[in-house]
């Protein structure tokens, strides 16, 4: 008998703190992620949902298991905890590229002084991924990119990142209700969304797309 594969997701935003009290963050809704987390459990799949702080609350059920993150030093310590017990890796989440070079405590400042704040790069999780990843362990990625160059950063980050495949999103994607995008895969082949789906039924036909090219299926013999 196939086991089902074990799926592990990220959604959300990320939170960077400025110091104990501000944050910097970004729009991403979570609900990409938590509808693939919906159409990944309703197959009765085992699935783990790493989630930002993100206002939403994923649906109840044995298959799933939710657990939480704030910053992206948190995802990639879950990402280094999780990912060995799982057959694929979904990364939607808005992971920041940058985090301020954090104050302690509250910063202070006399009216009509400008602040600087001074910010460094952080690790990108899924490029140090591909250095503990198994042989029959898959990836994929998202490319959040503004529709004229979409398609090209999506195929760069695609093999930047070693992933099998990308969903190439157009940045008007984040926080809005409908989808239309495109996967490419490691092969060469692209798979195109019918336009304009909810992003649930986008969430349900990405988990089939990936069903039908092989990428879903638990490799592992366990
Ligand atoms: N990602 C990641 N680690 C980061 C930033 C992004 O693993 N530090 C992941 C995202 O979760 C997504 C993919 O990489 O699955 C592409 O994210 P995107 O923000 O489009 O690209 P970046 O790698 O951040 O590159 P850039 O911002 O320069 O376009």
């Amino acid at each position: 008998m196939v086991a089902p594969p074990r799926v592990l997701l990220t959604a959300g935003p990320t939170h960077e703190p400025i110091d104990r009290v501000r944050y910097i963050a970004n729009r991403s809704s979570g609900r990409m992620g938590m509808a693939l987390a919906e159409a990944a459990v309703k197959r009765g799949w085992p699935t783990t949902l790493l989630l930002g702080p993100a206002p939403i609350s994923p649906p109840e059920s044995p298959h799933l298991r939710i657990v939480r993150f704030q910053t992206t030093a948190d995802l990639q310590r879950l990402l280094a905890d999780h990912w060995p017990q799982h057959d694929v890796l979904i990364m939607a989440a808005a992971v920041a590229d940058f985090a301020p070079v954090q104050a302690d405590s509250k910063a202070k400042l006399a009216r009509g002084e400008s602040l600087t704040l001074e910010l460094r790069p952080t690790p990108d999780l899924l490029a140090g991924l591909a250095a503990v990843t198994r042989p029959d362990q898959r990836i994929i990625g998202f490319a959040l990119e503004p529709v004229d160059r979409l398609l090209a950063s999506a195929k760069a980050k695609l093999a930047d990142k070693k992933l099998d495949a990308i969903v190439a999103n157009p940045l008007e994607t984040m926080d809005a209700d409908r989808v239309t995008a495109s996967v490419f895969f490691s092969d060469g082949h692209t798979a195109v969304a019918p336009a304009n789906l909810l992003k649930t039924e986008f969430a349900q036909w990405l988990i089939q797309t990936l069903e039908n090219r092989g990428v879903l299926n638990a490799q592992t013999g366990r």
